[in-house]
């Protein structure tokens, strides 16, 4: 028998380990793997019954599973959301909460630094259906009230975006779309849900590639909706049940197990990034390095007021345009070329010729990508081992370029033992954060620190049909 969670609001570890999770007749410890595709009925009238809706009864993997259900569990109570569902991948779930959401003759307003697919979607889909878009720049709130001083049906933001690591002001951008009449989609993913909670700061509706930090070991794809329950039950749930984009179970399993330690990997992974950082603005190679709680990021204060913690990326432009950028990443040792992100293992990405090719080179241009533009995904890995992969690797740019400060002084910083908040109570949080640009020390350095985001959270009934 599965015990009861205490009512109280539990901590986000304790979420991430025991959230969701029911036991079979078995009394299995870890979470069962219903790898099945059907479910079967103890009678005609007891299948007729689940089809009415009257009886609770699983019917088939592509509507729900019991293994889904845990992890759809699990990241509502994380994430303080109502109702989640499930996708194959990150892209399924933003095409779904778009789709599922907008008919022909509908307007969506979108930020421009967008993932590329999801570029792809609001550029070329959607106007294909017959739905207007319009993609304003990120931080800049006047292109927001512009286009949103007309009605609107959807807006789709990313924040911190892909790979810029540009800000929203997600409570007043909420606003704004609200006024205009449009639900606002906000992809979570470079945040994760420890880091940023955008339905606390307004969104109706928060979408995760589950492939990233959750799973966090590069092994499965995964998506996730969440939001509220009636717009779930009503909006969501028949798109999906009808077209089709249902995550495995086997993959659902591996991103429950990777949920388990994501409190323990994503500070150290946020340490070594800020750590990375501060290494990389000071080697002559680079020409400017991005990351969101430096003190020489233009949002700093917006992310330090919106984010718990700087994230897991560093974006960085080395000297020398392509040409330079690719010896730089042909010369890494320890670290590899990928396009993915949120990995054990730190991985480069130069978007313009992979993640962002396809946006072309105008749009590269208006988002601030240039051919020397390398995304850093930081890694489990020691810093000082990472530190010294790209120590020598921008040597090999520059063989000849005068030796500028050294890697052991960044690696001091980030072994100072650092204890983590998570034993203080969680802080009681108003429903709705609103973004305060707070001035911050000129001496700060991009170093992370994790606080709770907790707030009471809902009642999440577990969904069979
Ligand atoms: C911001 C963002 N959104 C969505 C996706 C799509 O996720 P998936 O690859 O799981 O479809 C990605 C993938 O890199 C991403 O970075």
């Amino acid at each position: 028998m599965a015990k009861t969670l205490p009512d109280r609001p539990l901590r986000p570890a304790t979420q991430l380990v025991r959230g969701g999770t029911m036991r079979s007749g078995y009394d299995e410890t870890s979470e069962a793997l219903f790898l099945t595709s059907g479910f079967v009925y103890d009678s005609a009238e007891q299948a007729e019954a689940t089809f009415l809706g009257t009886a609770d009864h699983f019917q088939y993997s592509r509507f729900a599973n019991p293994t889904l259900s845990m992890l759809e569990q699990r990241l509502c109570l994380l994430e303080g959301a109502e109702a989640c569902r499930l996708t194959a991948t990150g892209m399924a779930a933003v095409h779904a909460a778009m789709l599922s959401h907008l008919k022909t003759g509908d307007r969506v307003v979108a930020s421009r630094a967008l993932f590329g697919s999801c570029h792809w979607i609001v550029s070329t889909l959607l106007p294909r259906y017959g739905i207007q878009a319009e993609f304003v720049d990120c931080g800049d709130l006047g292109q927001w009230q512009r286009a949103l001083a007309k009605p609107a049906n959807l807006v789709l933001l990313e924040t911190p975006s892909n790979p810029m690591l540009e800000m929203v002001d997600l409570a007043a951008v909420c606003d704004l779309a609200h006024a205009a009449g449009a639900v606002v989609v906000v992809d979570n993913v470079f945040a994760t849900p420890l880091l940023q909670k955008p339905l606390q700061f307004g969104a109706d509706v928060v979408v995760y590639s589950c492939t990233k930090h959750m799973d966090g070991q590069g092994r499965v794809l995964g998506g996730a909706v969440l939001g509220r329950k009636k717009w779930v039950d009503e909006v969501l749930q028949p798109f999906v049940r009808n077209t089709g984009p249902a995550m495995s179970p086997f993959n659902a399993w591996v991103i429950l197990k990777g949920l388990e330690t994501l409190h323990l990997r994503l500070p150290a992974m946020c340490r070594s990034a800020a750590a990375i950082a501060d290494f990389l603005a000071e080697r002559s190679e680079v020409a400017r390095v991005l990351y969101p709680f430096r003190v020489d990021h233009p949002q700093q204060a917006l992310a330090k007021a919106q984010m718990a913690a700087g994230g897991s990326l560093v974006t960085f432009d080395v000297k020398g345009g392509k040409d330079a950028a690719f010896r730089f990443m042909n010369a890494l040792r320890i670290i590899d070329v990928s396009n993915n992100l949120g990995d054990s293992k730190s991985l480069v990405t130069h978007p313009a010729t992979t993640t962002h090719m396809r946006v072309g080179a105008e749009e590269r241009a208006k988002l601030g990508i240039t051919d020397g533009t390398i995304r850093f995904s930081v890694g489990l890995e020691d810093v000082a081992d990472l530190i010294a992969d790209l120590s020598e690797a921008l040597d090999s740019i520059a063989p000849a370029a005068p030796a500028t400060r050294r890697v052991p002084l960044a690696v001091e910083m980030v072994r100072a033992p650092e204890p983590l908040p998570d034993t203080a109570e969680p802080a009681a949080k108003p429903k709705r954060a609103r973004a305060k640009a707070q001035p911050e020390p000129a001496a700060e350095s991009g170093a992370a620190m994790l606080f709770e985001l907790a707030s009471p959270l809902p009642e999440v009934p577990r969904r069979k049909g």
